[in-house]
């Protein structure tokens, strides 16, 4: 086995999520490359090792300083290929990750890893990924690609993600990802009242927010495309959203069934419904309630049918105390996606860290939109620790 301190640079750096497991497994950083300036703030503030505001479309600066290095980690953006975005083919965002490839083939690391989204693996966008692996494996790399969830590290966060690696050591080690129970909210926020940046906004009682808030339970969302228990639709909060009748309301429910039923578009899980069809099924009600439901606003004409007014899935979200948290993402701090489980409130940027992982003592810089941006784009630094070890194993670092 080889002695000295392993050596790593990151690229797409952002607050330093992905950095914080390597060097909690013994790396040393020599670099980390990131275009955000209150991500570099951030990084800089927190982690004693050099990190470089620059746009890596035009290179990585001191390229040279890098040659051969033990480990290259890249983070590229992931939002060309959430489920949570548009999932744009052409986002220019998602050549970002074939361009971790043609630098890691410059700087020729023993061993890259790159984390994005369980999305980049999924149809037509699994090219970039593809690509990545291809551009690897011409260069010499043998490579492997894992798919986590962060609950399997007794982490309280549900959060799907690929790892990439790519190794030309005469090493291998089995990338069999660990199984422990999840954790909850209610373990991982414990005490956070004390700690800094926990400055809780409650929802000022009375306000259309927080009218909302009180009427969903933890477990449940705001979602009138889904039924079930799990689900509170906006006409049953007619305070905020208007009264309905007995009948409407089972018009509603009706068309919330059929706009599933037969599909019309390849995209989306469901289609508007045909007014003949819709017809068919109400009979003579047809004209009256349909009508009326429009004009409540409960109800739109689009595309020569009739439709849902509100297709979201999934607002106000209240987590529960006994289950890990979804995923934190970029909006975590708004409880109009999710809500605190006991308090009519959103997650503070303390409990948003919290639960991706970070020790309290990690300041977050910029606005607090800024802030809520680079702890929901993070890796969970647990994830990457788990990352560092399979690259020790790698190299050689442990028998
Ligand atoms: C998913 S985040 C990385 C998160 C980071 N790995 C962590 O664990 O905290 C993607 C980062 O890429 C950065 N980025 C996007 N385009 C970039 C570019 N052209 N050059 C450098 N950084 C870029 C963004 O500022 C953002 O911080």
């Amino acid at each position: 086995m080889r002695n000295g301190t392993l050596k790593f640079a990151s690229l797409f750096s952002g607050c330093g999520g992905f950095d914080l497991g390597f060097i909690a497994s013994g790396f040393s950083s020599c670099g980390a490359y990131d275009c955000e300036p209150e991500a570099v703030e951030t990084f800089s503030a927190n982690i004693k090792s050099p990190v470089y505001n620059v746009d890596l479309t035009d290179g990585i600066p001191n390229e040279r300083s890098l040659y051969g290095i033990d480990a290259l980690i890249s983070g590229p953006p992931c939002q060309g290929f959430s489920t949570a975005g548009k999932r744009l083919i052409d986002d220019k965002r998602n050549d970002l990750l074939p361009l971790t490839g043609q630098l890691a083939r410059r700087i020729y690391p023993k061993v890259l890893v790159v984390e994005n989204v369980a999305g980049a693996l999924s149809g037509a966008h699994a090219r970039y990924w593809n690509e990545l692996d291809t551009m690897m494996r011409l260069a010499g790399y043998r490579t492997h690609t894992i798919r986590c969830q962060a609950t399997d590290l007794g982490m309280a966060q549900l959060r799907r993600r690929v790892l990439f690696f790519a190794w030309r050591t005469s090493r291998d080690t089995d990338f069999t990802f660990p199984h422990y129970p999840a954790g909850s909210l209610r373990t991982v926020l414990a005490g956070v009242s004390r700690q800094k940046n926990h400055h809780p906004k409650r929802l000022d009682p009375g306000s259309r927010e927080w009218q909302i808030a009180t009427r969903i339970k933890p477990g449940q969302k705001l979602s009138n495309v889904r039924g079930g228990e799990n689900a509170v639709a906006t006409w049953d909060i007619p305070e905020v959203f208007g009264a309905i009748t007995e009948d409407e309301r089972t018009v509603l429910e009706l068309l919330r069934r059929l706009r599933r039923q037969e599909r019309q578009r390849d995209y989306g899980d469901a289609d508007p419904v045909s007014i003949p069809r819709l017809k068919a099924a109400l009979g003579n009600c047809f004209h009256r309630h349909v009508e009326v439901l429009v004009t409540k606003g409960y109800l739109r004409r689009v595309e020569g049918g009739i439709d849902l007014a509100e297709t979201f899935n999934g607002k106000f979200r209240r987590l529960s105390w006994h289950k890990p948290s979804c995923t934190v993402d970029t909006r975590f701090g708004s409880p109009r996606y999710f809500l605190h489980p006991s308090q009519q409130r959103g997650f503070t940027v303390r409990e948003a860290a919290r639960i991706q992982g970070f020790s309290d003592n990690y300041i977050f810089h910029g606005n607090e939109k800024s802030q809520y941006r680079l702890i929901g784009n993070a890796v969970p630094p647990p994830l990457a620790a788990l990352a560092a070890d399979f690259v020790k194993r790698l190299l050689g670092r442990v028998l």
